[in-house]
C-alpha cells in the first residue's frame, strides 16, 4: 500500500504550472498545410547513377518511417496520459498534446508518401512502446515518456534537419524540436506536481521502470534498418557514446526531479 503519510496534497488539486503549457501550446500550434509542400523537395535529391540514387533514398525513406512509427506510438501514449491525468490543468494540456502527435502522424504519413513510401519498423521501439503503455500508474507513465523519451528524440530531430537541408524533412524537423521541447518541459512541470504526493512505492516503480526502460533504449538507438546498415560499423563508436550521453542525462534530470537514482541500472555495449 502507498504510503498515508505521503499523501497529503489531494491530487483534486491545482496545476497552474502545467496550465502554462497549455497557453504555449496553443500559441505555437501549426497546421501540416503550413509547411513547405512543392516549394521545396520532400528530401533532398541526389544526381547520378539510378542505384545509386535509390540507395540514397532509402536512406531517408528508413530515417521517415523510424519517425512516423515513434509518432504513431505517441499518439495512443498521449491518449493515454489524457485519459488518466488527475488535474483539470493537465487534462486541457495533454489534448493539445495529442492533437500534436497526431498532427506529427499526418505530416509523416505525407511525407513518406511524396519521398516512396515507408521501410520496415524498428523492433525495439515497438517494444518501448508496449513498456509504456502498460505501465501502471500516471507518474510513471509522465516519467518515462515526457521527461526521458520526448527529451532524447530532440538531438535526433536537429540532426536530421542539419543532414537535410532546405527540405520538407527539415522543416518538419525543425517544428518537431519545439513540439517536442513543450512535450518534454509539460512533463517535467508535471512530475513535480505529482511527485508532491506521491508515495515512496510510486517512486519505487518510477525507477524500476527507468531500469527496465534503458536496455531497450540502448538498442533502439544503436539499432539500423538495412538501408542505414552499411554505416553502423563505422559509426559505433560515435553511437555508444551519444547513447551514454542521453542516458547520463536523463539520469540526472531524474535526480533533480528529486528522485533516488542510485538504483537505476543500465549497460552500454563496449565498442
Ligand atoms: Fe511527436
Ligand atoms: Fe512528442
Amino acid at each position: 500500500m502507498a504510503a498515508i503519510e505521503e499523501t497529503e496534497t489531494p491530487p483534486e488539486s491545482q496545476a497552474p504550472e502545467v496550465f502554462r503549457y497549455y497557453e504555449l501550446a496553443k500559441k505555437q500550434e501549426w497546421q501540416v498545410r503550413d509547411m513547405p509542400w512543392g516549394e521545396l523537395p520532400p528530401i533532398p535529391e541526389t544526381t547520378g547513377a539510378k542505384e545509386r540514387v535509390e540507395k540514397r533514398r532509402g536512406i531517408w525513406r528508413s530515417v521517415i518511417t523510424q519517425q512516423l512509427q515513434a509518432d504513431s506510438l505517441a499518439v495512443e501514449m498521449a491518449a493515454q496520459l489524457l485519459e488518466m491525468a488527475r488535474h483539470q490543468e493537465a487534462k486541457l494540456y495533454y489534448s493539445t498534446m495529442a492533437q500534436d502527435e497526431a498532427r506529427h502522424v499526418e505530416a509523416w504519413l505525407r511525407l513518406i508518401g511524396e519521398a516512396g513510401g515507408p521501410t520496415e519498423r524498428d523492433p525495439y521501439l515497438d517494444k518501448l512502446a508496449q513498456i509504456f503503455l502498460g505501465l501502471d500508474s500516471l507518474e510513471e507513465k509522465v516519467f518515462l515518456m515526457q521527461v526521458f523519451f520526448e527529451r532524447m528524440i530532440i538531438p535526433r530531430f536537429r540532426l536530421i534537419a542539419r543532414s537535410a537541408p532546405d527540405t520538407v524533412l527539415a522543416d518538419l524537423c525543425k517544428r518537431l524540436t519545439i513540439d517536442d521541447g513543450i512535450h518534454h518541459s509539460s512533463g517535467m512541470a508535471y512530475e513535480r506536481v505529482l511527485l508532491r504526493s506521491a508515495s515512496k512505492e510510486t517512486k519505487a516503480r518510477m525507477i524500476k521502470g527507468a531500469s527496465r526502460m534503458l536496455p531497450i533504449f540502448v538498442d533502439h538507438v544503436l539499432w539500423r534498418p538495412k538501408e542505414r546498415d552499411f554505416i553502423t560499423s563505422a559509426m559505433r563508436t560515435a553511437d555508444l557514446a551519444r547513447v551514454r550521453e542521453e542516458v547520463e542525462d536523463g539520469i540526472k534530470i531524474a535526480s533533480s526531479l528529486g528522485l533516488d537514482v542510485t538504483d537505476i541500472e543500465y549497460h552500454i555495449p563496449a565498442a
